[in-house]
């Protein structure tokens, strides 16, 4: 029998101690050994709760128990997660994680310690929920060249850009209801300023090259500007506005960005609503491929902890290859990027703004008092100074 602990009762926690539970006989075969939940670490007690025997307030009990194989790690935050984690790994048990910031932050120097320690640091859940995403990139796909990644990769943010679509709302309202449905957390900032997205495409990022990409140098930008009237335009144009998150590399430069985009209905994240997640993978010898699943929530987050406790439970003693070293990549600065742009000026600016931008698209939506177009392809640098010169309402990339 496989002896795991759980560090942190909460909504992904529990989650994985009712799959464990629920799905027994399945991943008890899958193992090849049975699997026993012999404590659960969190601050509180669980009176009334089937499992509050195992419940432990002490983390040496678990970390100074030869017979714990496998840790979940389902607290989330750095602290005092990361001590947590090292010290596990230093004393050969293998930690399975959700925990996005923890490895967005230090995957690198756990996965390096988990290898010295001849057991693993696995990371499924820590992107895209329960789609499996990190195990395609570093099992499945390693007769690629993976060259591109884009992702609609946070929950909450596509379920209220769905909802604004949906009813023509604007953003604070349906983060509003978000939150009283218990969808948004009550501090929504890391979703809706694309911080938890970020963190996600530089763990992504760093697999495709495997190298580090610091989540720190990633061009970051949120929803909340995205308003009722940006949808109104959308819809005139057959297209809609997702976060998207993305990497690419291309000549020897690599590029990481989150921001929201307008794309258009052929585009294949057109369709990916609510709190659904996505990722778009391009390898240069299969072409495209995309991976498409509930992206947050306690059982599908809980779900992929658990297959990484399976896997770790087939090897234990040995070392899954995870191929993400800790030597920094130099991101390239998006303003040398290139696409095009939809822009909003007040209608009195319609002169300035073709001289400006000289071909423009124009968009008619029947919003009064705006002239909105949408530029030729040029690099954000040069937008950027052609909007200052004449003062816009707001531009939202495009995506083709
Ligand atoms: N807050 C995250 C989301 C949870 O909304 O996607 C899953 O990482």
């Amino acid at each position: 029998m496989i002896q795991v602990a759980v560090l942190g009762y909460g909504t992904v926690g529990s989650g994985v101690v009712e799959v464990i539970e629920k799905n027994k006989a399945e991943i008890n075969k899958k193992s090849g050994e049975a699997l026993n939940i012999k404590y659960i670490l969190d601050l509180r007690d669980f009176p009334g709760d089937p499992y509050e025997n195992k419940v432990v307030h002490d983390v040496n009990v678990i970390m100074d128990d030869p017979e714990v194989k496998i840790i979940c790690e389902t607290m989330g935050g750095l602290k005092p997660a990361y001590d947590f984690t090292k010290r596990a790994l230093m004393s050969g048990k293998s930690v399975c994680t959700s925990n996005k910031e923890l490895v967005a932050a230090h995957g690198p120097e756990l996965i390096r310690i988990a290898h010295e320690n001849k057991c693993n640091y696995l990371f499924e859940a820590s992107v895209g929920g329960g789609i499996p995403i990190i195990r395609p990139l570093n099992y499945s796909l390693t007769a690629e060249k993976i060259d591109a990644i884009t992702g609609i990769l946070n929950g909450t943010t596509n379920y209220i850009l769905s909802k604004m679509e949906k009813e023509g709302a604007d953003f604070a309202e349906v983060l509003k209801e978000a939150q009283e449905k218990g969808y948004a957390e009550r501090n929504p900032e890391a979703d809706v300023e694309g911080y938890d997205a970020c963190r996600k495409i530089a763990i992504l990022s760093s697999l495709m090259c495997g190298k580090n990409v610091k989540y720190e140098d990633i061009y970051t930008e949120g929803i909340t500007k995205i308003t009722a009237t940006d949808f109104v335009y959308a819809h005139a144009m057959g297209k809609t506005i997702k976060l998207l998150a993305q990497s690419k590399e291309a000549d020897g430069k690599f590029y990481a960005m989150v921001a929201p985009f307008l794309i258009g209905r052929d585009h294949p994240l057109y369709m990916v609503n609510d709190v659904f997640n996505a990722v778009c993978v391009h390898g240069n010898m299969l072409g495209d491929s995309m991976y498409y699943g509930k992206g947050a929530g306690k059982l599908p987050t809980a779900s992929a902890v658990v297959s990484d406790v399976v896997d770790c439970a087939r090897h234990l003693g040995k070392v899954i290859m995870c191929f993400w070293d800790d030597t920094d990549v130099a991101l390239t600065g998006i303003e040398e990027a290139k696409r095009s742009f939809f822009v909003r000026v007040s209608g009195d600016k319609e002169k300035e703004a073709i001289a400006a931008f000289e071909r423009v698209r124009v968009v008619e939506a029947d919003v009064p008092g705006e002239f909105a177009f949408v530029t030729d392809v040029m690099t954000e640098k040069e937008f950027n100074e052609k909007a200052e010169k004449i003062g816009i309402i707001s531009r939202i990339r495009i995506e083709e």
